[in-house]
């Protein structure tokens, strides 16, 4: 039995009888011949079904949807490239011999019977939607994402892939945020009794969450094992529906010992330019569907990210530069040094350098907890957000960890934070601290950056946003 794909890749495929599976997606019946097409989900091209109608009786039960098995001979055709251009492409069909039904489609309510169907339409159906060609082609892009990046970072880079929990008692960046778990249904509790809440007789014997962040624990392990990275899911509870937040996302997290900044940074910069390179090479035939349908210039922009050069640059110079580029650009927010950069100037950054942008020593008033602070101005941390361009903006937050326990206590004490679900998390600055940093990539994020797709919801098999949970 063979994929779609690796038959077509084969070149000793003519004139063999083999077996097909797949979905049924378009049936063109002439009076002598039926053309019909399917995809196994192996690729974007799929494979045309030639058959004699005569010879078939039962043809009419094989409609849009409903899956089958074909058994013929593979033959080559040609297809003109364009109805102008005399031009001719080579492709292969099959001479179908035998047809079989393997699950019929209910015609009256099989939602994708027609075709042309816009995104925000299919996007009710994650159940099915990676039929059409559109998410086909993004989910096996997204696929390939992830195994590009394992093998960079599990082979290349030799981090140990761990996951460390996703329900934990921290809420590691801090600000809330966090959805807590518990058996009880605490709405239903009043604000008085809430705090009188027994949590001895609760699941965990006291208040846990879902992890906004498996940073802390793979420092931890980092502290044992040197470099480790995670692809666990986070949870946000941010009451937020824009285009690139989700409620549930897929988070690669790194951490690594005795690295600096620069190198931090390099880790992120080469990682995204292989994980680029490496899907122009496997998964161009992908990247050409999107672009036909979706997203144009989707190559043009995949070379552009993997070989344009990084712009490393301080907060304190990229917020002057934004305060000299308000008027121009005529950004609605004032600039104000100190506060945080929101969508409009990242993407004002990105557009000025036209490249990706590292902006590194941000305000630690307005960072985590575990940032290490800068040698010559401790107002500043050590840090850096890499902001994209094409709309996706943040895609990665990192930093070099504070590993002293006196200054890190220190810390603690002044935001008032509770020491009890950390004190692992400072112990480690006592037993043989060394010095470490790490970062966190919005895997959903990269997606959407190497697939064109403006929506975050069209890059996750099944997405979870603030008011929204189908499945
Ligand atoms: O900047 P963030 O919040 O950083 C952390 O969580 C660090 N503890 C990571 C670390 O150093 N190990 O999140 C990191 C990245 C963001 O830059 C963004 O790409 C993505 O995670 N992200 C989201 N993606 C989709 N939906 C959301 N609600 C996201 N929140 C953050
Ligand atoms: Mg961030």
């Amino acid at each position: 039995m063979n994929s779609i794909k690796n038959l077509l890749k084969t070149t000793h495929i003519l004139d063999t009888e083999l077996v097909v599976r797949g979905w049924l997606l378009t049936k063109r019946a002439q009076k002598e011949i039926t053309f019909i097409n399917i995809n196994d989900g192996s690729c974007p091209q799929g494979l045309q079904l030639v058959l004699q109608s005569t010879l078939f009786d039962n043809l009419v039960d094989f409609t849009i949807g409903c899956s089958l098995e074909a058994t013929g001979k593979i033959v080559e055709t040609y297809k003109s490239l364009s109805n102008t251009s005399p031009e001719k492409i080579p492709l292969y069909e099959m001479q179908c011999s035998k047809l079989v039904l393997i699950g019929t489609c209910d015609t009256e309510t099989y939602p994708f019977a027609k075709t042309k169907l816009s995104l925000e339409y299919l996007r009710k159906f994650s159940h099915i939607r990676g039929r059409t060609s559109t998410y086909g082609s993004i989910f096996r892009l997204r696929s390939q994402i992830m195994l590009e990046m394992h093998k960079y970072l599990g082979g290349n880079e030799e981090f140990l892939f761990l996951n460390p929990p996703i329900i934990t008692r921290g809420d590691c960046e801090g600000g809330g945020g966090v959805f807590q778990l518990t058996e009880k249904d605490l709405s239903v509790i009043s604000p008085t009794q809430l705090n009188k809440f027994d949590w001895v007789q609760d699941h965990f014997s006291q208040p846990v969450y879902l992890t906004v962040s498996s940073q802390l624990q793979l420092e931890a392990l980092a502290c044992s094992l040197g470099r480790v990275y995670t692809t666990n899911k986070s949870f946000r509870a941010e009451h937020s529906t824009t285009h690139k937040h989700l409620s549930e996302f897929e988070h690669l997290e790194v951490e690594a010992c005795y690295v600096n900044l620069s190198e931090l940074m390099d880790i992120a910069e080469n990682l995204i330019k292989n994980i680029g390179q490496n899907i122009l090479n496997t998964c161009i035939d992908d990247i050409k569907n999107l672009e036909k349908f979706i997203s144009p210039n989707l190559s043009a922009r995949l070379v552009h990210i993997t070989t344009s050069k990084y712009i490393r640059t301080s907060y304190g110079d990229a917020i002057k530069l934004l305060q000299r580029l308000r008027t121009e650009l005529k950004l609605e927010t004032d600039i104000i040094d100190g506060m945080d950069l929101n969508s409009e100037m990242e993407s004002a950054l990105t557009t000025h350098y036209d490249a990706p942008v590292f902006v590194y020593d941000w305000p630690f008033e307005i960072k985590a907890f575990y940032m290490k602070r800068s040698d010559t101005n401790p107002t500043l941390c050590k840090n850096f957000d890499l902001l994209m361009p094409y709309k996706v903006g943040e895609l990665i937050g990192g930093s070099i960890r504070e590993d002293s326990y006196e200054k890190i206590t220190e810390v603690v004490a002044l935001r008032k934070m509770n020491v009890d679900p950390i004190q692992y998390y400072l112990d480690l600055r006592k037993f043989g601290s060394v010095p470490h940093g790490g970062f966190g990539l919005g895997l959903d994020r990269l997606v959407m950056l190497m697939t064109g797709m403006d929506n975050v919801k069209d890059v996750v098999p099944f997405p979870i946003q603030y008011k929204s949970c189908d499945y």
